[in-house]
Protein backbone atom coordinates (compact mmCIF):
# COMPACT_ATOMS: atom_id res chain seq x y z
CA UNK A 1 0.00 0.00 0.00
CA UNK A 2 1.17 3.62 -0.57
CA UNK A 3 1.97 6.10 2.44
CA UNK A 4 0.10 8.85 2.55
CA UNK A 5 1.87 11.97 3.72
CA UNK A 6 0.58 15.07 4.62
CA UNK A 7 2.04 18.49 3.61
CA UNK A 8 1.31 21.39 5.07
CA UNK A 9 1.27 24.43 2.94
CA UNK A 10 0.80 22.33 -0.04
CA UNK A 11 -0.70 24.66 -1.87
CA UNK A 12 2.11 27.06 -1.88
CA UNK A 13 4.85 27.54 -4.38
CA UNK A 14 7.01 25.12 -3.38
CA UNK A 15 4.63 22.77 -1.62
CA UNK A 16 2.63 22.73 -4.72
CA UNK A 17 5.46 21.38 -6.93
CA UNK A 18 6.58 18.60 -4.33
CA UNK A 19 2.48 17.22 -4.27
CA UNK A 20 3.05 16.87 -8.25
CA UNK A 21 6.55 14.64 -7.57
CA UNK A 22 5.12 12.95 -4.49
CA UNK A 23 1.88 11.84 -6.53
CA UNK A 24 4.24 10.73 -9.52
CA UNK A 25 6.46 8.86 -6.85
CA UNK A 26 3.15 6.78 -6.21
CA UNK A 27 2.67 8.54 -2.64
CA UNK A 28 -1.10 9.46 -1.74
CA UNK A 29 -1.13 12.85 -0.38
CA UNK A 30 -3.64 15.01 1.73
CA UNK A 31 -2.63 18.80 1.81
CA UNK A 32 -3.60 21.34 4.75
CA UNK A 33 -3.66 24.62 3.53
CA UNK A 34 -5.33 27.90 5.02
CA UNK A 35 -5.12 30.27 1.86
CA UNK A 36 -3.25 32.69 3.43
CA UNK A 37 -0.44 32.83 0.62
CA UNK A 38 -2.73 30.53 -2.19
CA UNK A 39 -5.60 30.13 -3.73
CA UNK A 40 -7.22 26.96 -4.30
CA UNK A 41 -7.55 26.66 -7.46
CA UNK A 42 -3.42 25.66 -7.42
CA UNK A 43 -5.02 22.06 -6.42
CA UNK A 44 -7.28 21.70 -9.50
CA UNK A 45 -4.53 22.49 -11.14
CA UNK A 46 -2.15 20.08 -9.84
CA UNK A 47 -4.54 17.20 -10.31
CA UNK A 48 -4.63 18.10 -13.56
CA UNK A 49 -0.74 17.71 -13.81
CA UNK A 50 -0.72 14.32 -12.58
CA UNK A 51 -4.47 13.15 -12.83
CA UNK A 52 -4.47 11.95 -9.27
CA UNK A 53 -6.83 13.19 -6.46
CA UNK A 54 -5.62 15.05 -3.32
CA UNK A 55 -7.01 15.48 -0.51
CA UNK A 56 -7.62 18.61 0.75
CA UNK A 57 -8.01 20.85 4.20
CA UNK A 58 -8.68 24.37 4.04
CA UNK A 59 -7.38 24.79 7.77
CA UNK A 60 -4.88 26.57 9.77
CA UNK A 61 -1.68 24.13 11.14
CA UNK A 62 -2.35 26.36 14.33
CA UNK A 63 -5.76 25.32 14.77
CA UNK A 64 -5.41 21.96 16.99
CA UNK A 65 -8.52 20.88 16.42
CA UNK A 66 -8.69 21.03 12.99
CA UNK A 67 -5.68 19.07 12.60
CA UNK A 68 -6.80 16.60 15.25
CA UNK A 69 -9.61 15.69 13.28
CA UNK A 70 -7.47 15.77 9.78
CA UNK A 71 -5.35 13.30 11.59
CA UNK A 72 -8.19 10.95 12.80
CA UNK A 73 -9.87 10.88 9.24
CA UNK A 74 -6.43 10.04 7.15
CA UNK A 75 -3.75 7.70 8.13
CA UNK A 76 -0.81 9.89 7.95
CA UNK A 77 2.35 8.17 7.77
CA UNK A 78 4.69 11.34 7.39
CA UNK A 79 4.64 14.91 6.56
CA UNK A 80 6.52 17.33 4.91
CA UNK A 81 6.37 20.92 6.40
CA UNK A 82 5.65 23.80 4.18
CA UNK A 83 3.34 26.01 5.92
CA UNK A 84 5.09 29.15 6.94
CA UNK A 85 5.48 32.93 6.10
CA UNK A 86 8.00 34.00 4.20
CA UNK A 87 8.78 37.81 3.58
CA UNK A 88 11.98 38.26 5.62
CA UNK A 89 10.64 42.52 5.53
CA UNK A 90 7.40 42.04 7.02
CA UNK A 91 9.16 39.98 9.51
CA UNK A 92 11.21 42.57 10.66
CA UNK A 93 7.71 45.14 10.56
CA UNK A 94 5.42 42.38 12.16
CA UNK A 95 7.70 39.88 14.26
CA UNK A 96 4.79 38.25 16.51
CA UNK A 97 2.54 37.70 13.39
CA UNK A 98 6.22 35.08 12.22
CA UNK A 99 6.79 33.42 15.73
CA UNK A 100 3.14 33.14 15.88
CA UNK A 101 2.43 31.42 12.42
CA UNK A 102 5.99 29.62 11.92
CA UNK A 103 6.46 28.89 15.48
CA UNK A 104 3.34 28.00 16.88
CA UNK A 105 2.67 25.88 13.72
CA UNK A 106 5.32 23.96 14.01
CA UNK A 107 4.70 23.05 17.79
CA UNK A 108 1.02 22.33 17.01
CA UNK A 109 1.78 20.02 14.03
CA UNK A 110 4.62 18.14 15.85
CA UNK A 111 2.12 18.04 19.09
CA UNK A 112 -0.63 16.14 17.20
CA UNK A 113 1.60 14.19 15.06
CA UNK A 114 2.75 13.25 18.35
CA UNK A 115 -0.02 12.25 19.73
CA UNK A 116 -1.03 10.19 16.66
CA UNK A 117 2.66 8.65 16.50
CA UNK A 118 3.31 9.81 13.49
CA UNK A 119 6.90 10.58 13.41
CA UNK A 120 8.51 11.06 10.24
CA UNK A 121 8.83 14.68 9.04
CA UNK A 122 10.55 16.54 6.26
CA UNK A 123 11.18 20.43 7.15
CA UNK A 124 11.91 23.46 5.44
CA UNK A 125 14.61 25.41 6.24
CA UNK A 126 16.56 28.17 4.61
CA UNK A 127 20.42 28.97 4.61
CA UNK A 128 19.22 32.26 5.84
CA UNK A 129 20.48 29.81 9.15
CA UNK A 130 23.79 30.33 8.28
CA UNK A 131 23.28 34.50 8.58
CA UNK A 132 26.59 36.76 6.63
CA UNK A 133 29.13 34.17 5.61
CA UNK A 134 32.04 34.77 4.40
CA UNK A 135 32.90 32.06 2.31
CA UNK A 136 31.58 29.59 0.39
CA UNK A 137 30.33 27.05 -0.63
CA UNK A 138 28.98 26.37 2.32
CA UNK A 139 28.34 23.12 3.81
CA UNK A 140 25.78 21.64 6.09
CA UNK A 141 28.44 21.70 9.06
CA UNK A 142 28.78 25.25 8.77
CA UNK A 143 27.47 27.18 12.29
CA UNK A 144 24.29 28.33 12.06
CA UNK A 145 24.54 31.98 13.27
CA UNK A 146 22.12 34.62 15.08
CA UNK A 147 19.42 35.11 12.60
CA UNK A 148 19.74 38.34 10.49
CA UNK A 149 15.68 38.37 10.20
CA UNK A 150 12.65 37.58 12.66
CA UNK A 151 11.66 35.07 9.84
CA UNK A 152 15.68 33.49 10.55
CA UNK A 153 15.05 33.41 13.71
CA UNK A 154 11.60 31.10 13.11
CA UNK A 155 13.66 28.80 11.17
CA UNK A 156 16.33 28.78 13.79
CA UNK A 157 14.17 27.91 16.76
CA UNK A 158 11.99 25.40 14.35
CA UNK A 159 15.11 23.58 13.21
CA UNK A 160 16.11 23.33 17.17
CA UNK A 161 12.50 22.33 18.06
CA UNK A 162 12.68 19.37 15.54
CA UNK A 163 16.22 18.42 16.53
CA UNK A 164 14.86 17.92 20.11
CA UNK A 165 11.92 15.93 19.50
CA UNK A 166 13.83 13.79 17.09
CA UNK A 167 16.39 13.45 19.79
CA UNK A 168 13.88 12.74 23.23
CA UNK A 169 10.71 11.87 21.82
CA UNK A 170 11.58 9.63 18.75
CA UNK A 171 11.02 11.99 15.58
CA UNK A 172 12.71 11.56 12.65
CA UNK A 173 13.08 14.45 11.17
CA UNK A 174 15.23 15.83 7.80
CA UNK A 175 15.66 19.44 8.33
CA UNK A 176 15.93 20.81 4.35
CA UNK A 177 18.11 24.07 3.98
CA UNK A 178 17.25 25.47 0.69
CA UNK A 179 19.19 28.38 -1.24
CA UNK A 180 17.18 30.26 -3.74
CA UNK A 181 14.30 28.04 -5.37
CA UNK A 182 13.01 29.95 -8.81
CA UNK A 183 11.13 28.70 -11.75
CA UNK A 184 7.92 26.97 -12.73
CA UNK A 185 6.43 23.38 -13.49
CA UNK A 186 7.07 22.91 -17.27
CA UNK A 187 3.41 22.54 -17.80
CA UNK A 188 2.96 26.41 -16.88
CA UNK A 189 0.10 25.16 -14.54
CA UNK A 190 1.88 26.17 -11.52
CA UNK A 191 4.81 28.64 -10.22
CA UNK A 192 5.21 30.79 -7.57
CA UNK A 193 2.36 33.29 -7.02
CA UNK A 194 3.78 36.64 -5.25
CA UNK A 195 1.45 38.56 -3.71
CA UNK A 196 1.75 42.40 -4.80
CA UNK A 197 5.57 44.07 -5.50
CA UNK A 198 8.01 40.95 -5.21
CA UNK A 199 10.75 40.68 -2.51
CA UNK A 200 12.52 38.36 -4.83
CA UNK A 201 14.74 38.69 -7.53
CA UNK A 202 13.10 36.42 -9.98
CA UNK A 203 9.33 37.20 -10.06
CA UNK A 204 10.32 41.20 -9.93
CA UNK A 205 12.39 39.84 -13.08
CA UNK A 206 9.23 38.51 -14.96
CA UNK A 207 7.25 41.40 -13.92
CA UNK A 208 9.58 44.10 -15.34
CA UNK A 209 9.70 41.80 -18.68
CA UNK A 210 5.65 41.65 -19.09
CA UNK A 211 5.33 45.03 -18.18
CA UNK A 212 3.62 44.94 -14.85
CA UNK A 213 6.68 47.10 -13.43
CA UNK A 214 9.01 49.50 -15.04
CA UNK A 215 12.30 48.77 -13.90
CA UNK A 216 14.82 46.28 -12.33
CA UNK A 217 16.73 47.79 -9.48
CA UNK A 218 19.42 46.11 -8.93
CA UNK A 219 20.59 46.25 -5.30
CA UNK A 220 24.23 47.29 -5.20
CA UNK A 221 27.27 47.05 -7.24
CA UNK A 222 29.69 47.54 -5.31
CA UNK A 223 30.41 44.48 -3.35
CA UNK A 224 33.73 42.46 -3.64
CA UNK A 225 32.73 40.05 -6.36
CA UNK A 226 33.65 39.96 -9.86
CA UNK A 227 31.23 42.27 -11.40
CA UNK A 228 30.32 43.82 -8.05
CA UNK A 229 26.39 42.56 -7.41
CA UNK A 230 25.31 39.56 -5.25
CA UNK A 231 25.70 35.96 -5.51
CA UNK A 232 23.16 33.33 -4.97
CA UNK A 233 22.81 29.60 -5.80
CA UNK A 234 19.39 29.70 -7.44
CA UNK A 235 17.90 26.37 -7.71
CA UNK A 236 14.89 24.78 -9.88
CA UNK A 237 11.70 24.45 -7.71
CA UNK A 238 11.50 20.93 -10.15
CA UNK A 239 14.75 19.34 -8.60
CA UNK A 240 13.80 21.43 -4.84
CA UNK A 241 10.75 19.04 -5.38
CA UNK A 242 12.30 16.21 -6.09
CA UNK A 243 14.71 16.22 -3.59
CA UNK A 244 12.05 16.42 -0.59
CA UNK A 245 10.73 12.85 -2.23
CA UNK A 246 14.28 11.66 -1.58
CA UNK A 247 14.77 12.97 1.72
CA UNK A 248 11.19 11.16 2.82
CA UNK A 249 12.34 8.18 1.29
CA UNK A 250 15.64 8.78 3.24
CA UNK A 251 13.82 9.32 6.16
CA UNK A 252 11.54 6.59 6.11
CA UNK A 253 14.69 4.36 6.40
CA UNK A 254 16.92 6.26 8.13
CA UNK A 255 18.21 5.01 11.68
CA UNK A 256 19.54 8.39 13.44
CA UNK A 257 17.53 10.71 14.78
CA UNK A 258 18.11 13.90 12.24
CA UNK A 259 19.75 14.30 9.39
CA UNK A 260 20.07 18.42 7.43
CA UNK A 261 20.70 18.76 4.26
CA UNK A 262 21.39 21.81 2.04
CA UNK A 263 19.45 22.01 -1.34
CA UNK A 264 21.29 24.38 -4.04
CA UNK A 265 23.14 22.90 -7.26
CA UNK A 266 26.38 24.55 -5.66
CA UNK A 267 27.31 26.89 -8.46
CA UNK A 268 26.93 30.66 -7.63
CA UNK A 269 25.17 33.30 -10.10
CA UNK A 270 25.91 37.18 -9.46
CA UNK A 271 22.55 39.83 -9.78
CA UNK A 272 23.70 40.65 -13.42
CA UNK A 273 24.57 37.08 -14.31
CA UNK A 274 20.67 35.77 -14.16
CA UNK A 275 19.86 39.18 -15.44
CA UNK A 276 21.75 37.91 -18.51
CA UNK A 277 21.00 34.50 -18.79
CA UNK A 278 17.26 35.99 -18.31
CA UNK A 279 17.45 38.04 -21.44
CA UNK A 280 19.00 35.14 -23.61
CA UNK A 281 15.95 32.98 -22.95
CA UNK A 282 12.96 35.24 -23.47
CA UNK A 283 14.70 37.49 -26.31
CA UNK A 284 13.82 40.22 -23.88
CA UNK A 285 15.65 43.38 -22.90
CA UNK A 286 15.19 44.11 -19.33
CA UNK A 287 14.68 47.02 -18.50
CA UNK A 288 17.57 47.59 -15.10
CA UNK A 289 19.18 50.60 -13.03
CA UNK A 290 21.81 50.19 -10.60
CA UNK A 291 20.82 51.10 -6.80
CA UNK A 292 22.04 50.73 -3.47
CA UNK A 293 22.48 47.77 -1.42
CA UNK A 294 19.54 46.15 0.19
CA UNK A 295 19.44 46.05 4.32
CA UNK A 296 20.58 42.44 5.77
CA UNK A 297 21.68 41.20 1.73
CA UNK A 298 24.45 38.56 2.48
CA UNK A 299 27.38 39.40 -0.08
CA UNK A 300 27.77 36.06 -1.89
CA UNK A 301 26.91 32.50 -0.89
CA UNK A 302 26.00 29.05 -2.29
CA UNK A 303 25.72 25.53 -1.07
CA UNK A 304 28.00 22.61 -0.91
CA UNK A 305 25.65 19.67 -1.58
CA UNK A 306 27.47 17.16 -2.08
CA UNK A 307 25.94 15.37 1.19
CA UNK A 308 22.29 15.65 -0.42
CA UNK A 309 23.88 14.33 -3.50
CA UNK A 310 25.29 11.70 -2.04
CA UNK A 311 23.33 10.24 1.06
CA UNK A 312 19.80 10.72 -0.81
CA UNK A 313 21.13 9.83 -4.22
CA UNK A 314 19.55 13.48 -5.58
CA UNK A 315 21.15 15.56 -8.54
CA UNK A 316 19.81 18.81 -10.00
CA UNK A 317 19.09 18.69 -13.44
CA UNK A 318 18.16 22.23 -14.52
CA UNK A 319 21.00 24.72 -14.88
CA UNK A 320 20.15 28.89 -14.68
CA UNK A 321 18.70 29.27 -18.64
CA UNK A 322 16.44 26.23 -17.63
CA UNK A 323 14.83 27.95 -14.41
CA UNK A 324 14.68 31.49 -16.32
CA UNK A 325 12.80 30.00 -18.74
CA UNK A 326 10.60 28.62 -16.73
CA UNK A 327 9.86 31.74 -14.71
CA UNK A 328 9.03 33.57 -17.83
CA UNK A 329 6.64 30.73 -19.53
CA UNK A 330 4.74 31.01 -16.34
CA UNK A 331 4.87 34.63 -16.02
CA UNK A 332 3.48 34.68 -19.70
CA UNK A 333 1.08 32.02 -18.82
CA UNK A 334 -0.17 34.04 -15.44
CA UNK A 335 -0.90 36.69 -17.35
CA UNK A 336 -3.36 34.87 -19.60
CA UNK A 337 -5.00 33.15 -16.93
CA UNK A 338 -7.33 34.11 -14.21
CA UNK A 339 -5.42 33.00 -11.29
CA UNK A 340 -3.39 36.81 -11.08
CA UNK A 341 -6.57 38.12 -11.12
CA UNK A 342 -7.86 35.52 -8.36
CA UNK A 343 -4.53 36.17 -6.74
CA UNK A 344 -3.52 39.82 -6.78
CA UNK A 345 0.05 39.01 -8.01
CA UNK A 346 1.27 42.58 -9.10
CA UNK A 347 -0.08 45.49 -7.29
P1 LIG B 1 4.42 29.95 0.04
O1 LIG B 1 3.97 31.14 0.82
O2 LIG B 1 4.22 29.97 -1.43
O3 LIG B 1 3.74 28.64 0.63
C1 LIG B 1 3.42 28.50 1.98
C2 LIG B 1 2.01 27.94 2.06
O4 LIG B 1 1.67 27.74 3.42
C3 LIG B 1 0.97 28.89 1.48
O5 LIG B 1 0.13 28.16 0.60
C4 LIG B 1 0.21 29.38 2.68
O6 LIG B 1 -1.15 29.66 2.38
C5 LIG B 1 0.37 28.23 3.65
N1 LIG B 1 0.33 28.58 5.08
C6 LIG B 1 1.03 29.55 5.72
N2 LIG B 1 0.73 29.53 7.03
C7 LIG B 1 -0.15 28.54 7.23
C8 LIG B 1 -0.83 28.01 8.36
N3 LIG B 1 -0.68 28.55 9.57
N4 LIG B 1 -1.67 26.96 8.20
C9 LIG B 1 -1.85 26.41 6.98
N5 LIG B 1 -1.25 26.86 5.87
C10 LIG B 1 -0.40 27.91 5.98
O7 LIG B 1 5.97 29.73 0.39
P2 LIG B 1 7.04 28.79 -0.30
O8 LIG B 1 7.97 29.64 -1.07
O9 LIG B 1 6.37 27.65 -0.95
O10 LIG B 1 7.83 28.31 0.99
C11 LIG B 1 7.53 27.09 1.63
C12 LIG B 1 8.44 26.90 2.81
O11 LIG B 1 9.79 26.98 2.38
C13 LIG B 1 8.29 27.97 3.89
O12 LIG B 1 8.44 27.34 5.15
C14 LIG B 1 9.45 28.90 3.63
O13 LIG B 1 9.84 29.57 4.79
C15 LIG B 1 10.51 27.93 3.16
N6 LIG B 1 11.54 28.55 2.32
C16 LIG B 1 11.18 29.22 1.19
C17 LIG B 1 12.16 29.84 0.42
C18 LIG B 1 11.80 30.60 -0.84
O14 LIG B 1 12.63 31.37 -1.32
N7 LIG B 1 10.60 30.44 -1.40
C19 LIG B 1 13.51 29.77 0.80
C20 LIG B 1 13.84 29.06 1.95
C21 LIG B 1 12.84 28.45 2.71
N1 LIG C 1 17.74 41.69 -5.85
C1 LIG C 1 17.87 42.85 -6.62
N2 LIG C 1 16.74 43.52 -6.94
C2 LIG C 1 15.50 43.10 -6.57
C3 LIG C 1 15.38 41.92 -5.79
C4 LIG C 1 16.53 41.24 -5.44
O1 LIG C 1 18.98 43.25 -6.97
O2 LIG C 1 14.52 43.77 -6.90
C5 LIG C 1 18.96 40.96 -5.49
C6 LIG C 1 19.19 40.88 -4.00
O3 LIG C 1 19.89 42.01 -3.53
C7 LIG C 1 20.00 39.58 -3.90
C8 LIG C 1 19.47 38.74 -5.06
O4 LIG C 1 18.81 39.64 -5.94
O5 LIG C 1 21.33 39.86 -4.14
C9 LIG C 1 18.49 37.67 -4.61
O6 LIG C 1 17.49 38.30 -3.83
P1 LIG C 1 16.15 37.54 -3.40
O7 LIG C 1 15.33 38.50 -2.62
O8 LIG C 1 15.53 36.88 -4.58
O9 LIG C 1 16.69 36.37 -2.48
P2 LIG C 1 17.51 36.45 -1.12
O10 LIG C 1 18.79 35.73 -1.40
O11 LIG C 1 17.61 37.80 -0.57
O12 LIG C 1 16.51 35.71 -0.14
C10 LIG C 1 16.40 34.34 -0.13
C11 LIG C 1 14.99 33.89 0.29
C12 LIG C 1 14.75 34.20 1.74
C13 LIG C 1 15.89 33.74 2.60
C14 LIG C 1 17.20 34.31 2.11
C15 LIG C 1 18.38 33.78 2.86
O13 LIG C 1 14.01 34.54 -0.52
O14 LIG C 1 13.58 33.50 2.14
O15 LIG C 1 17.38 33.90 0.75
O16 LIG C 1 19.55 34.40 2.46
F1 LIG C 1 15.73 34.15 3.89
Amino acid sequence: MNKTILVTGGLGYIGSHTVVELQNSNYKVVVIDNLSNSIKEVAERIVSITKQPIQLYVADINDHSSLEALFKQETIEGVIHFAAHKAVGESVQNPFKYYRNNIDGMITLHQVMHQHHVKTIVFSSSCTVYGDTKSSPIEETHPVTEAISPYGTTKLVCEQILKDLCKYSGFKGIILRYFNPVGAHPSTLIGELPLGVPDNLVPYITQTAAGIREKLTVFGNDYNTPDGTNIRDYIHVVDLAKAHVKALDYAFAMDQDYEIFNLGTGKGYSVLEVIKAFEKVSGKNLPYVMGARRAGDVEQIWADATKAEKLLKWAHQFDLNDMMDSAWKWQVALNDSNLGKIKDTTS
